[in-house]
């Protein structure tokens, strides 16, 4: 991170990281649905503890959740310290994406292999909070 990713006291600006996060879970979303992917809605954001200039980025994706046309992703921030490598757990947040057709149109996203009881429990618990963020869609 760089000077210019600041804010004005001086640590990283949280829509930096953020669309640094959305970018993270697009290319995931992408490569499970093998099509564009837009984002629909970003959740549970949480700013753990600032990220500072000189400090480097690492972003871990996971898909969580696929439905007819839409996915959940889950991103984890660390920033680690170059000099000493001391990694802290800055931010993490859920972003959902639906794959779009050719013509731009929602489309089909092949069904996720849940291989563990980790991940099944994940998809289990990403299903209802897609349930929530529907239930409570309506524009502000
Ligand atoms: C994404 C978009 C094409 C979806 O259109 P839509 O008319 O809502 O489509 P649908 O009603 O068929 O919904 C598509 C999927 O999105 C889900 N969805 C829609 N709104 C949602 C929301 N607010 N939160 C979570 N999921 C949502 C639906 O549940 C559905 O999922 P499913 O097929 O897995 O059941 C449209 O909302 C859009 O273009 N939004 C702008 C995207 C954008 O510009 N993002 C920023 C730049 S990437």
């Amino acid at each position: 991170m760089l000077p210019a990713h600041a804010n004005p006291m001086g640590n990283v600006h949280g829509g930096v990281i953020l669309k640094i996060a959305d970018e993270a879970a697009a290319i995931c979303a992408m490569r499970h649905a093998q099509r564009q992917c837009v984002t629909v809605a970003i959740d549970s954001v949480s700013f753990h503890s600032p990220v500072h200039v000189g400090q480097l980025l690492a972003l871990e994706a996971i898909l969580t959740y696929v439905g007819r046309t839409s996915l959940e992703v889950r991103v984890n921030v660390h920033a680690e310290d170059p000099i000493g490598g001391v990694i802290t757990h800055t931010n993490s947040a859920y972003f959902v994406f639906v794959a779009l057709d050719d013509q731009g149109q929602p489309a089909h996203v092949p069904e996720i292999e849940l291989e563990t009881e980790d991940e099944r429990a994940r998809f289990a618990e990403a299903r209802e909070r897609q349930k929530l963020r529907l239930a409570r869609a309506k524009p502000l």
